[in-house]
């Protein structure tokens, strides 16, 4: 296991909530479903998904951030699972009519060869019809990169793009930031 944010996570709720766009996204979608939340951390989205109706399972590697969502999900008897695991070592794709991936990539040098592997292999491992959401920094070439991927991947065809704002306050400076991201959603194809 890497713990890097079961620090970060002493601070609850550190990233805020969720896009506003997401839950529009999700909740506008005609049928809830199983849904699979890659990277998950305390459950920012993951918990708000489940509370719309959505049946969730949140993975992270972070033993706080999950032991903080599935407290969270007892405590409401929300349909959400928080599961301990390397998302690089999970399977099980094919169970989910959705999965979503918030804030897991950044395609960086040194991941960019596994993170575009890990990519390339959820859409193959799919179940058709599931839709793939990903949040990512619009900053450098990362969305490009991401486009790239779909583009060349027959197992899916984008359907939707959509640019957000995530607005991040620290609460113990009171220092507030601003970042562009976008949100990419494709569909398995049969
Ligand atoms: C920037 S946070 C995003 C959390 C959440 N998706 C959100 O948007 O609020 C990235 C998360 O990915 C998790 N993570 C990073 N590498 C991982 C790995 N190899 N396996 C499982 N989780 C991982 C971290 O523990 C962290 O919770």
């Amino acid at each position: 296991m890497n713990p890097a944010y079961d620090k970060y996570y002493e601070t609850e709720n550190l990233f805020g909530a969720p896009y506003p766009e997401l839950l529009d996204f999700y909740n506008n979608l005609p049928n809830k479903g199983k849904l699979l939340d890659i990277g998950c951390g305390q459950g920012r989205d993951a918990i708000a998904l489940a509370r719309l109706g959505f049946e969730v399972t949140g993975i992270d590697n972070s033993a706080v951030g999950i032991a903080q969502l599935n407290k969270i999900a007892a405590q409401e008897r929300l349909p959400l699972t928080g599961v301990v695991t390397d998302l690089y070592a999970y399977t099980g794709f094919e169970a989910f009519n959705y999965i979503l991936m918030d804030s897991m990539f950044h395609f960086a040098k040194k991941e960019r060869e596994q993170e575009v592997a890990f990519l390339k292999r959820i859409f193959r491992e799919a179940a058709p019809e599931a839709l793939i959401t990903i949040c990512l920094q619009n900053t450098g070439k990362k969305v490009a990169i991401l486009n790239d991927i779909i583009s060349s991947e027959a197992a899916v065809e984008e359907v939707s793009s959509k640019n957000l704002v995530y607005r991040y306050e620290d609460k113990a400076s009171g220092h507030s930031s601003e970042t562009d991201y976008e949100m990419v959603t494709v569909r398995r194809n049969h």
